[in-house]
């Protein structure tokens, strides 16, 4: 049978998913599926700030050590996740009223410890985690309010001092085309316009409360492509419910989601999780259920088989 992972060689592009490191150690299905499905791997939580925090400055690198090294074994490729956002960080951060140089610090240091931890190791780095509004604009966050609207472009700079992996603005809502996504596509060609140094961008790809048609992605991949970034499909899930009504609807959309993207340029697709028994989507939108390739089992699901057939040409 013809593996994700070996379709995806075949197709030159990354197929993966995101792990918990938890599963990881105790769960052998979970370990097995991963290793022989996929080609490449993102910490779903334990590169976040909030996870790697010990207290003020301390870190316990662990948890993201052993997805590291999972991957090692496995030659997979790792994208890492995620340097700055607003959410998922250490609560020694609050209360927001340092001055802005200790707030540049703190978060210099943060970017500079996690990305150079990991130099070599990690190969694409989501450096800036959903900065953009979703009514316009930059999001209002307590980094926006600390450091001002360069904040995205400073934390760039920092990274690339440490890190040669790709640098990668990551957000959801900006897959196809919206004003969110003209956004994200604005911030980007600004940031190539000055020479800040961006490598690529993760489109999320959540889909749970519609389906985002295929050809816009594709148009979005393209016109991203065309500023000579690269394109990555970071978070893909397909919750069954508002969006699909039943699994084979679910596949049909896998498919032409997957070869829109890859068609115009998308080097490597991550769902994110492995299997529907362990995704964050039930309980987040009450709604969108049952939305990976593979079930709580670790069956493979028509999804599965329709992304190999998109990955097959
Ligand atoms: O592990 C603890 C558990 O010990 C505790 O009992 C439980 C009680 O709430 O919480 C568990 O941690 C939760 C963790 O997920 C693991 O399940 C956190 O509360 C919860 O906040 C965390 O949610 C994650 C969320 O990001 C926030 O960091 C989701 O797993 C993760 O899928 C989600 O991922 C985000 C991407 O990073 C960015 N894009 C959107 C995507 C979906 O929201």
């Amino acid at each position: 049978m013809t593996t994700l992972r070996d379709a995806a060689a075949d197709a030159g592009v990354h197929v993966g998913a995101a792990v918990d490191a938890d599963s990881l150690r105790t769960d052998t299905d979970y370990r097995e599926t991963l290793a022989r499905e996929f080609d490449a791997v993102v910490a779903e939580n334990a590169m976040k700030w909030g996870r790697l925090a010990t207290g003020e400055g301390g870190y316990d690198f662990a948890d993201a050590d052993d997805i590291v090294e999972f991957a090692e074994r496995h030659d997979m490729y790792v994208r890492g996740h995620t340097l700055v956002w607003h959410r998922m960080y250490p609560e020694w951060l609050r209360p927001w009223s340092r001055s802005e140089a200790e707030a540049r610090r703190l978060l210099r240091t943060h970017v500079q410890t996690v990305a150079g931890r990991y130099r070599g190791r990690v190969d694409a780095w989501d450096v800036v985690n959903e900065a953009v509004a979703d009514d316009g604009g930059l999001r209002e966050t307590q980094w926006l309010e600390a450091l001002g609207p360069d904040y995205v472009a400073e934390a760039f700079e920092w990274a690339d001092a440490v890190s040669d992996a790709d640098l990668f603005y990551n957000d959801y809502g900006a897959d196809g085309r919206s004003e969110k996504a003209d956004e994200v596509y604005e911030l980007v060609s600004d940031f190539v316009a000055r020479g800040v140094p961006i490598d690529g961008v993760g489109l999320q790809l959540h889909v749970f409360d519609e389906q985002v048609p295929p050809a816009d992605v594709a148009a979005n991949v393209d016109r991203l492509t065309d500023l000579g970034l690269k394109v990555h499909v970071t978070e893909l899930d397909v919750g069954i419910g508002a969006a699909v009504d039943d699994r084979a609807e679910q596949a049909d959309y896998y498919r032409d989601v997957v070869s829109a993207a890859v068609d115009a340029g998308a080097d490597t697709v991550v769902t994110w999780g492995v299997d529907d028994g362990q995704s964050w989507l039930p309980v987040a939108s009450g709604g969108g259920e049952n939305p990976l390739l593979f079930d709580e089992q670790f069956r493979p699901k028509p999804a599965r088989d329709a992304v190999v057939d998109a990955l097959s040409r």
